[in-house]
């Protein structure tokens, strides 16, 4: 029962279970040529919408999308290797909490949750780290690797706490074992109340994302838990910090790759 349970959570939570129900934006340099000049017109005006329904199972699979609703946009495979993490630390008895820093609908720490309350585990909490205003504007002077890459100003990574609660509410998920950390990663996480953990993963795109929560973390990551970079293989910066932070610390644990962007290791 724990396995058709989580199996339908991760497939609810990408929304691979209703992809035909989907409904998507067309971008309006798609249509506005297919239309004679009065409509185009009158379309503008009137702020008219195309949608087409239906979602790519691929770019799902792959987590090459940002989904209209789903609560991740990490996709199948990655989602699966969080669970996999998740189940291999508990399995093991690794000690520790679990937490993502940069969770943006929650999707992935909603699965974390999931996994602890198909597990009857009652002690680890799941950390839910994020701005929840979207991402910060680079800066260039401290973090040069993140020069070129502003996402400051896309409204659609900015998601309220309040919402991200409701969407753990939504699968009856949201309780004391949850824990939001909510702000600037440089100001919340050196000092929250997180004493160690199983599972630590990073999805924060920039270089000054990644390296701030490795830097305030990574001490406390015990020996044999994992540690997740969603944006290892899409993003420079990312990749940046992480290959800097391995190298100063003398950090030489195998990388493994989930799919074309995420990897993960193991700690010794
Ligand atoms: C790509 S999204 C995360 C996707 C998410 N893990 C999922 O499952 O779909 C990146 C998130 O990181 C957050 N973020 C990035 N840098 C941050 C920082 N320095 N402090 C706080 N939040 C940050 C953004 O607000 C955004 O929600």
């Amino acid at each position: 029962m724990t396995d058709r349970y989580l199996d339908l959570l991760q497939q609810c939570l990408t929304r691979e279970l209703f992809l035909d129900e989907e409904v998507h934006d067309v971008a309006r340099g798609e249509w506005e040529d297919m239309v004679g000049s009065e409509l185009r017109n009158r379309m503008r005006a009137e702020g008219w919408r195309l949608t087409r329904r239906g979602g790519d199972a691929t770019k799902r699979h792959d987590g090459n999308d940002w989904p209209p609703t789903a609560e991740t946009m990490v996709g199948r495979q990655r989602l699966a290797n969080v669970r996999s993490c998740v189940e291999s630390a508990l399995r093991d008895g690794v000690p520790g909490d679990l937490i993502e820093t940069g969770v943006w609908r929650g999707g992935v720490t909603i699965l974390m949750r999931g996994i602890l309350a198909a597990w009857g585990d009652t002690d680890r909490r799941v950390w839910v780290a994020d701005s929840f205003k979207g991402l910060p504007a680079p800066d260039v002077e401290a973090f040069p690797a993140d020069v070129g890459h502003d996402l400051s100003g896309v409204t659609t990574l900015a998601v309220s706490a309040d919402q991200v609660r409701a969407n753990f509410a939504r699968y009856q998920l949201l309780d004391d074992q949850v824990g939001f950390l909510e702000g600037w990663f440089r100001d919340t996480l050196p000092t929250a109340p997180i004493e160690q953990l199983a599972v630590l993963r990073l999805d924060g795109d920039l270089y000054e994302s990644t390296m701030d929560a490795l830097e305030a973390l990574y001490a406390k990551v015990s020996p044999a838990g994992y540690v997740i970079v969603d944006d290892y293989g899409a993003w420079e910066p990312c990749r940046k910090a992480v290959d800097d932070y391995r190298s100063t610390h003398d950090i030489t644990d195998e990388i493994i790759e989930v799919d074309w962007t995420g990897i993960y290791w193991r700690k010794s």
